[in-house]
């Protein structure tokens, strides 16, 4: 199935995904008063494996808190609508978008008044960037569009208000004919690109931007820190200059979509041997080992979803011992 197909779960209820409407004087259409997440199922070996769905689930749940949000449903409830659907669907692999949105009531700027509703989109979606681009790597630039400066838009939410932002980011990389664009933050700070973190290696060791520097906390940067630290490769997250782009050795995107993409040039200067670098491929390699369930899952980031893979089982061995 692809993108327009399926069942889609609102409000608890599956529906077709032509059936999936909201009304045009919902608060949402016109406020960008929504919180969402992108997670992913991928198909493994042993079986169709959501990967790291908690830290997705607590990080909308942290969205919808920062914007004064309650959700109808408890983050259990949400998380197991999430699996739920994925098996109404019968997907093997899929892209997962639960999104939190302020609906149908009034229209005046105070949201809230207006209730919180939830849905449940699912679509095979492969390589963000090209399949190409994992390999050969994506050539970006440096957007003239800034992160939201502090206070503004909060980026540790993953509000639908802040893609404002990143489309003009990613319209200005696209009609300029990269692939991608990095944003500064509003003191001249590296942050990251229009939808994924940002990563950088210089003399074997990996730097990253702090979350004060208007970054969104990836779930794949949290991923790519542990797995970069449990080569024994040290990781530094701290302010970051432009010209540190220029004059790394290696540099990288980390996100769900593009997973671990290496960048190969910035404002067309090649970035090291302007192929991926060694300490790239190998936290890419680590990072595909776990989601193609090649390796020991040690941080318990795969979640299986059908009746007899490996954690259901596990899970429910865990409940019936425990009753
Ligand atoms: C602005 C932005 N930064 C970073 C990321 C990467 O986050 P994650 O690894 O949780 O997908 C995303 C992806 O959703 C994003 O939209």
């Amino acid at each position: 199935m692809s993108f327009g197909t399926g069942k889609i779960w609102m409000n608890g209820a599956l529906v077709d995904w032509a059936d999936a409407k909201i009304h045009i004087g919902s608060h949402v259409v016109h406020y960008g008063t929504a919180v969402f997440e992108g997670a992913r199922c991928y198909e493994t070996p042993r079986g169709s494996a959501c990967f790291r769905l908690d830290a997705h689930m607590a990080r909308l749940f942290d969205s919808a808190k920062i914007y004064r949000m309650q959700p109808q449903q408890s983050k259990p409830d949400l998380h197991k609508a999430v699996l739920e659907t994925i098996r109404a669907n019968q997907y093997k692999a899929c892209y997962i978008r639960p999104i939190v949105y302020r609906g149908y009531h009034t229209l005046g700027v105070n949201p809230l008044p207006v209730p919180v509703d939830a849905a449940i989109l699912l679509w095979e979606w492969g390589a963000y960037l090209g399949q190409d681009a994992l390999t050969n790597g994506v050539d970006v630039c440096v957007s003239s569009w800034a992160r939201a400066a502090g206070n503004t838009f909060p980026t540790l939410a993953k509000s639908s208000a802040n893609y404002a932002n990143s489309a003009l980011i990613k319209m200005e990389a696209i009609s300029e004919g990269y692939s991608e664009g990095i944003a500064l933050d509003t003191a001249g700070n590296l942050s990251e690109g229009s939808g994924q973190n940002l990563f950088l290696v210089r003399n074997h060791t990996v730097y990253t931007p702090p979350l004060s520097a208007s970054v969104l906390p990836g779930i794949t940067r949290d991923s790519v820190i542990t797995l970069a630290r449990d080569l024994g490769i040290t990781v530094r997250e701290e302010m970051l200059p432009r010209e540190l782009l220029y004059i790394a050795d290696e540099a990288f995107f980390a996100g769900t979509a593009v997973e671990i993409t290496p960048i190969r040039s910035v404002d067309k200067i090649q970035v090291g041997s302007g192929r991926r670098g060694p300490i790239t491929e190998a936290i890419q390699q680590a990072f595909f080992d776990v989601i193609n369930s090649r390796i020991e899952d040690k941080h318990g980031w795969l979640e299986y979803v059908y009746a007899g893979e490996p954690r259901q089982a596990a899970v429910a061995g865990a409940r019936a011992a425990r009753a």
